[in-house]
């Protein structure tokens, strides 16, 4: 099921000025439910005002965004409903927690929402426990807790608007790998536990390889490739051809195969990639 669609999307910054930019043009993408979806790109390919078009803090300049089947501008009074809904972390969201402590900063989102206390102290610890942060952080201040610990909190926060789809943009941005997996499994689990959705953005093809489900590749403000992470890597020469990397373990086999031993360079997971290369021991022969 689609919970999420960008029809013929476009999106231009500084519209009729010299600095005029094409930021998303023409995209056509669906998201769907209880999946996880990867968006792929360079730097500057677009993929953070994709994320802000998803919620509707940026307007399409023309095309159309449909969440759960209905237009989010044919009615725009009604815009805040689609950002709870659609639950957005910028980028190094820990510098934008703002309040007195821990508690403040996660309750803001569900008391926008117009909440009783109850339910928001309730949607606190339980997202607080989500991001695998202590609960007697919560009556610290944002500027006495380390910077991982800032940004699970930040994503707290959003989560404690139970959003239908969370929309992560490079949420595991300068961490180290254990940090990285940590906050996926993280993610992982609260999409789980809630039946969501999730949308990541990421530049690091090894990354999404291991954490999702379906790839939308973004280059040069259109989307370049979409599909499973299986169709999306089968695409390596493609994905290198815009200066994409594709991950290492598929890179090794991508060596072989020129090399002319017979493997599936689809794989993209050290372990996929380990036992097409344990395959090639037990044929003996060199392949095709
Ligand atoms: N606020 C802005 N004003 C003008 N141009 C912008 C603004 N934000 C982004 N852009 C431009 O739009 C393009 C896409 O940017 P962005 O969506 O941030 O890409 P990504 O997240 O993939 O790095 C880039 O060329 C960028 O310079
Ligand atoms: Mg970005």
């Amino acid at each position: 099921m689609t919970v999420a669609e960008l029809k013929n999307a476009c999106y231009t910054y500084s519209k009729d000025t010299p600095f005029e930019k094409a930021a998303v043009n023409d995209v056509n993408v669906k998201f769907e439910q209880g999946k996880i979806t990867g968006i792929i790109g360079h730097t500057g390919s677009g993929k953070s005002t994709l994320s802000q078009l998803l919620n509707g803090l940026l307007k399409v300049s023309s095309g159309e965004v449909y969440v759960n089947d209905r237009n989010i501008w044919a009615e725009p009074k009604k815009i805040k409903e689609i950002r709870f809904k659609v639950g957005l972390v910028f980028q190094y969201p820990e510098y934008q927690l703002f309040d007195e402590t821990i508690r403040k900063d996660i309750s803001f989102g569900p008391k926008n929402m117009g909440l009783d206390q109850k339910e928001i102290d309730e949607r606190v610890i339980e997202s607080i426990r989500f991001v695998g942060l202590p609960e007697d952080i919560l009556d610290m201040s944002p500027f006495d807790i380390s910077g991982g610990q800032k940004r699970r909190a930040a994503i707290a926060g959003i989560m404690a608007m139970r959003p239908e789809i969370l929309v992560l943009d490079e949420p595991a941005a300068g961490l180290d790998p254990s940090g990285k997996k940590e906050i996926f499994d993280r993610l992982r689990k609260y999409k789980d536990d809630t039946d969501s959705t999730l949308i990541i953005i990421s530049h690091s093809m090894e990354d999404m390889a291991e954490f999702c489900d379906n790839i939308v590749v973004m280059s040069d403000s259109r989307v370049f490739l979409s599909g499973t992470v299986d169709e999306v890597f089968s695409h390596s020469k493609e994905l290198m051809s815009v200066g994409l990397t594709v991950p290492q373990a598929t890179q090794i086999l991508m060596e072989l195969k020129a090399m002319g031993y017979d493997v599936n360079t689809a794989a993209y997971t050290v372990d996929s990639a380990v036992s097409e290369i344990m395959k090639l021991f037990e044929g003996g022969d060199k392949g095709a």
